[in-house]
Parts: structure tokens; C-alpha cells; sequence
């Protein structure tokens, strides 16, 4: 069978560049010693490592000050530092239906065992938050707004910016989930009244999995949730109190950090705005391709505008999952089918009810014979119902 075409770039990206591949064996063979924990040659050079990645993902959310750049294993991790060490009982938190469960968990979590309250606001028919929704929730208690920028399921991005304003306005803290955002469109601390914006890794953003971060805006405080070692001040009882030590527990993932150094590399050399470029090309071709294809029925995806490049769709007649493994078995092509890890849109799309739907994620490395190939798949599987 032909190669694996690979549109699962929601999931994770695949292939990583080949960048990310050789750096990481290089570090890991000649530095893969605990970085910042002695002063030995080797261990600084793995620090400085650290170190430069901390300073270029903080431009690259144009933030100011590299400590303020937080190594976590994931956006879920930083998601949970963030809620947790942010709500307490008696607070209110207003998010979205466009969640990921990485933030409805911890949230949920909050109003059950902590009596944290938690408003959603709706998106539209077609996948947006209104700004304009947001103050109407504010309350005397509310502490923290935390949006999805781009949604895993539907693709749209939200309208961050001027949902930043109305938080600055009334002192609400402002925390962004960019996981899906980061690498395809930009992510900025000043320029979108962002406070906290938090990432992964291994996304868009072209590293390894087991990484991931956020980034604090000077004068935000989060609690620290956990305790343990930091490498320095060892004597000091409590955890530290200075960022990054704050939200780091414990040994980095120091080659995943090199990894994903890397990946931010290649990103920012192909550019942000050429990478997005290409997988909405690719995307428009898939909605053109498939949109009036009898029995398959988009989501979303009318007016591309202000999307990301994932894509969803449902084959009349087909569970989704019985598509994606179709797309699989009979064509080699890896998708991801079901609820996508955020139930509430699939309730708002229709498509809670009949277990989910069918997510191509376009990624840089896709090409037009890839959309091509999977469009005449999904036509075909279409008919299969139909004969
Ligand atoms: C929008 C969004 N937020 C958060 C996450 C969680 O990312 P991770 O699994 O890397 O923690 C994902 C992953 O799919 C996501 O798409």
C-alpha cells in the first residue's frame, strides 16, 4: 500500500522536521546531563540549552522577561498550574463551550471539591465566542477568563484580542490555550491583552512530546500547586517563590526542551504566515473537494476565514469511527474520529449524540496529491452507503 498520509496534525505533528530529529540525538549523546543542578561544563552547556529556548519562546510570544517562561510536560499540566493555582473557594471563572477537557476537567474539578463557580459562554452557529458575552458574566468574584484561541474540533479561532480588553478593564486574569494556535498563527502577550498564554510542545509548534510551557505576564501571580526540588537553594523548606523555579518541579524534560528549541526554529524560519497559508490552502481544497458531496455533511467550515487548518465532517449512514477506520485500513490515511477530548462543542454542533465525527488536521509537510487522495476517499466510502 501507498505511504501513510498523516492529516492527525491535530493530535500531534508528524513528521517533526528533520532538525528536531538530529538535534535532539546530538543533545541527548553530548549534554543529556541534569541541566542547571552543578557546575560542571556539560551541565551548564544542557542549561544554556534551557536557557536560549526559555528566551526564544518568549519572543515568540512576545513576552519581556525569560523567567517568566515556564517548563511543563504539556498544555494540560500547565492548564492544571493555572486553574489550580489561580482559583480558590468563593471564585468565579468564566470560559467557553469551545474547550478542550484539559480546561472543562480542572474547572469542573474546582466548582465540585473547591466551590469555584463557572459560566460558559456559547459559540455562535458557526464556531465563535462573541467578546461582547463576556462582560455580561463578569462578577465582583470573577478572577480568571481562560479561552481557547483555536478550537481542536472545528478550527475557528476566537477573538482573543478584544476578549483581553474587557479582562484588563476590570482586572480579570486573562489565560489563553494556544496548544492549537501556537506555530500556525501568532500568540501575543502584548498585543492580545494576554496574561497567561500556555503551549505544548509537541502541536504546532514541531517538537516532541512531553514538553510544554507558559508564560506569566509580569505582575501575575499563580500559586504554586506542587513542591520539590528546584536544583538551587536546597536548604530553603518551601518551594521557591521566583519564576520559572515557581512552576518547574523537579528534573526538565532537557531533550524535549532541545527538541522542541528546534521545532520553534524551523517554524519561525518557514514563517508563521506561510505555514498557515499553506494548510488553509489545503484545508479550502478539502471543503471544496467534499462540500456538496451527497451524504456528507462539514462543520463549520463554510467561511474559512479566521480558521485553523482542521477540518470536520460525518458520513451519513457511518458511525465516525467506522470512517476513520475506512480512511485507515482501506486507504492509509490516519485521521482522529469521536469526541475529540471536548465534548461541549460536539453537544453545540450536533454531533455529541452520534459519538462525534470525522478530524482531518493539515500540517506543513501535507501536500495537494495528500487532499486529493483523501477527498476521492471520502467520496468513495460516501457511495459505499448509498449503493
Ligand atoms: C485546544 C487544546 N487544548 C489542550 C490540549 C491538550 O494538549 P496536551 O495533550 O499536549 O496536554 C489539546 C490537545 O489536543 C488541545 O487541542
Amino acid at each position: 500500500m501507498d505511504k501513510m498520509i498523516y492529516l492527525d496534525n491535530g493530535a500531534t505533528s508528524f513528521p517533526k522536521p528533520e532538525a528536531v530529529y538530529k538535534y535532539m540525538d546530538h543533545f541527548y549523546r553530548n549534554y543529556g546531563v541534569n541541566p542547571g543542578r552543578s557546575g560542571y561544563d556539560l551541565c551548564i552547556e544542557s542549561g544554556e540549552v534551557v536557557e536560549n529556548t526559555r528566551k526564544q519562546l518568549t519572543k515568540f510570544f512576545n513576552g519581556t522577561d525569560p523567567d517568566r517562561l515556564c517548563f511543563s510536560y504539556n498544555s494540560t499540566d500547565s492548564l492544571n498550574l493555572v486553574i489550580n493555582g489561580i482559583l480558590e473557594k468563593g471564585d468565579h471563572a468564566v470560559t467557553t463551550n469551545v474547550e478542550h477537557n484539559s480546561v472543562l476537567r480542572p474547572l469542573y474539578h474546582q466548582s465540585k471539591y473547591n466551590g469555584v463557580e463557572v459560566d460558559y459562554i456559547s459559540a455562535d452557529s458557526k464556531g465563535f465566542v462573541n467578546p461582547d458575552d463576556f462582560p455580561k458574566k463578569f462578577k465582583k468574584n470573577t478572577k480568571l477568563v481562560i479561552v481557547n484561541h483555536a478550537s481542536n474540533v472545528i478550527g475557528t479561532i476566537q477573538p482573543i484580542k478584544e476578549i483581553g480588553k474587557y479582562c484588563r478593564e476590570k482586572g480579570i486574569l486573562f489565560a489563553v490555550d494556544a496548544s492549537q494556535s501556537s506555530g500556525k498563527i501568532p500568540v501575543d502577550m502584548e498585543e492580545q491583552n494576554i496574561d497567561i498564554v500556555v503551549f505544548t510542545g509537541h502541536k504546532s509548534l514541531l517538537g516532541p512530546t512531553g514538553i510544554g510551557g507558559l508564560y506569566v505576564r509580569e505582575g501575575v501571580e499563580i500559586r504554586h500547586t506542587r513542591a520539590g526540588g528546584t536544583g538551587v537553594r536546597s536548604a530553603v523548606k518551601t518551594h521557591l517563590f521566583e519564576y520559572p523555579f515557581r512552576l518547574e518541579y523537579g528534573t526538565l524534560n532537557s531533550v524535549g526542551v532541545a527538541g522542541l528549541y528546534k521545532g520553534v526554529e524551523w517554524v519561525e524560519e518557514k514563517g508563521i504566515h506561510n505555514i498557515h497559508e499553506h494548510e488553509m490552502k489545503l484545508t479550502t481544497m478539502l471543503r471544496d473537494g467534499l462540500k456538496d458531496t451527497e451524504g456528507v455533511t462539514l462543520y463549520c467550515q463554510d467561511d474559512l476565514t479566521d480558521h485553523i487548518g482542521i477540518f470536520l465532517f460525518n458520513v451519513a449512514g457511518f458511525e465516525s469511527l467506522n470512517v476513520g477506520t475506512l480512511l485507515d485500513v482501506d486507504y492509509n490515511i490516519a485521521c482522529r474520529t469521536g469526541l475529540h477530548c471536548a465534548p461541549l462543542i460536539h453537544v453545540h454542533i450536533g454531533t455529541a449524540d452520534i459519538h462525534g465525527a470525522v478530524r482531518l488536521g493539515v500540517g506543513p509537510f501535507n501536500t495537494e496529491a495528500d487532499v486529493k487522495t483523501t477527498i476521492d476517499a471520502v467520496k468513495e466510502i460516501a457511495l459505499m452507503k448509498q449503493k
